[in-house]
């Protein structure tokens, strides 16, 4: 099949430079949802129609298998279509998707695609409670005959409460003779795609339709508000297909995954974690409330949080406990290594058993170029110390509290870096005049 995606309107209700269909949802812009569910169907092209902001949208999601159409100006959806209609092998059918519709199952377009004849014209409709604003079916003796746009129906049209979601599979060497056949003399002055089902209606032909079993999956994104009740429902889908896979959630409605989350047996996330990029947890890890981890590896069995910062590059052995108030970035902690209270961990290689203090700090930035630290097996920071990067901390050392090491620390002996306590007798202190 051909894959069209219609994603050339202006978006001007988001009130945003970004151009609409690069909001991001769940994590990845939102034409990236549905350029991934395309490529499920393993088409032989994907045509995306881009107008307003398309340099944009082109060079964020560039890739050898889509071919960029560009539609300017935007007189319509049939219009959009016509765009395309030079890339498309007219032997196969054509489905056509929208870009600001990104919770559409693969599922749902695999049926579609099934529903009647290859050289038929197939809708995916719904029935809506509410359906104003959307083009209705009309049908005459069970048969549809032409889709109605809300602007131009008539009130015993508007009841009709069979809606076009837009999501069509058209016959592509009749959509290239239907096409150009377009008028726009409407309401609104388009060529409207919806129009191709009169024409094929008028040539005989019977236009089947097919149902998605969810009505958010053809729900489009045109505002902030939209948007956001998508994301809601993209969190709650990823929150259910974690806990059938075993993840045991505190609460399914506090949990944000924007990206890829990976759960080995038994893992435990407490509520309201965000995870972004490609989080990996092994086998009973347990995630504390409030934790945030970005593109991070953790081991069997670690305990993290609550308030964990997990940061890109992160790499946690078996058993490694981060807590509350502990930053980590492009470290690497090996197995049963504890850091437990407010501390950085940034550009470090930490061994196994070490117990870092509350409030240590790896001085990894000196203001030019970053460092790395180095904490060897079995190793005690005191704490409050700060490990002034390029350092290493021997094997087995202890670092007393409130150390600042500049020089490396060598193996099993105890480094201090402080002045001597002392105290003055008879001292006082000073009184307000
Ligand atoms: C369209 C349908 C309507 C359907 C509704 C579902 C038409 C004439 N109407 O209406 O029957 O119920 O979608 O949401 O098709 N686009 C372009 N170029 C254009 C115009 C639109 O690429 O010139 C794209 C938009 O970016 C969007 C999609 O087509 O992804 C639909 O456009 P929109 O303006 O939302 O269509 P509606 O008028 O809502
Ligand atoms: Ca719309």
């Amino acid at each position: 099949m051909n894959i069209v995606i219609l994603a050339a309107g202006q978006g001007k209700r988001m009130h945003s430079d970004l151009p609409k269909v690069l909001h991001p949802l769940a994590g990845k812009p939102i034409l990236a949802h549905v350029l991934d569910t395309a490529r499920q169907l393993a088409p032989s092209c994907i045509c995306v129609v881009v107008g307003h902001g398309g340099e944009r949208v082109r060079e964020r999601l560039s890739s050898s298998d889509i071919t960029w159409v560009t539609q300017e100006p935007q007189l319509g959806t049939g219009h959009a279509v016509m765009q395309a209609l030079p890339y498309l092998d007219p032997a196969v059918p054509t489905l056509v998707l929208y870009g600001d519709v990104p919770l559409i199952r693969t599922e749902t377009l695999i049926r579609l695609m099934q529903t009647g004849a290859e050289e038929h014209l197939a809708l995916l409709t719904v029935c809506l409670d509410n359906p104003h604003g959307y083009g209705r079916i009309v049908r005459v003796k069970g048969c549809i005959t032409r889709i109605v746009e809300e602007k131009d129906a008539e009130d015993a049209e508007r009841a009709i409460s069979e809606i076009n979601t837009g999501i069509i599979k058209a016959p592509t060497a009749q959509l290239s003779r239907w096409l150009p056949a377009l008028g726009n003399r409407n309401a609104q002055g388009e060529y409207y795609l919806t129009d191709i089902v009169a024409l094929a209606a008028g040539e005989g032909m019977t236009i089947e339709t097919c149902h998605p079993e969810d009505s958010w999956e053809v729900e489009g994104i045109n505002s902030r508000a939209q948007l956001a009740a998508l994301e809601r429902i993209a969190q709650r889908n990823m929150a259910e297909r974690l806990m059938e896979a075993g993840v045991a959630l505190a609460d399914p409605a506090r949990i944000d995954v924007r990206g890829e989350l990976l759960c080995g047996r038994d893992v435990s996330i407490d509520v309201n974690c965000v995870f972004e990029g490609k989080v990996v947890l092994g086998d009973g890890v347990t995630i504390g409330p409030n934790c945030v981890l970005k593109d991070a590896v953790v081991g069997p069995r670690c305990v993290i949080g609550p308030f964990a910062h997990l940061r890109p590059g992160t790499v946690l052995g078996a058993a490694v406990h981060i807590g509350n108030f502990v930053e980590v970035k492009n470290s690497t902690i090996a197995d049963h290594s504890k850091a437990n209270h407010l501390s950085y961990i940034g550009d470090a290689t930490i061994g196994s058993r070490v117990n870092v203090g509350a409030g240590t700090i790896t001085c990894n930035y000196d203001g030019a170029a970053k460092h790395r630290t180095v904490i060897e097996d079995d190793v005690f920071i005191g704490s409050d110390t700060q490990l002034v990067a390029p350092v290493t901390v021997g094997r087995g050392a202890t670092l007393g509290a409130g150390t600042t090491l500049t020089k490396d620390a060598p193996p099993d002996q105890l480094t201090v870096s402080r002045t001597k306590q002392f105290s003055v007798a008879g001292w006082k202190r000073p009184i307000k005049g």
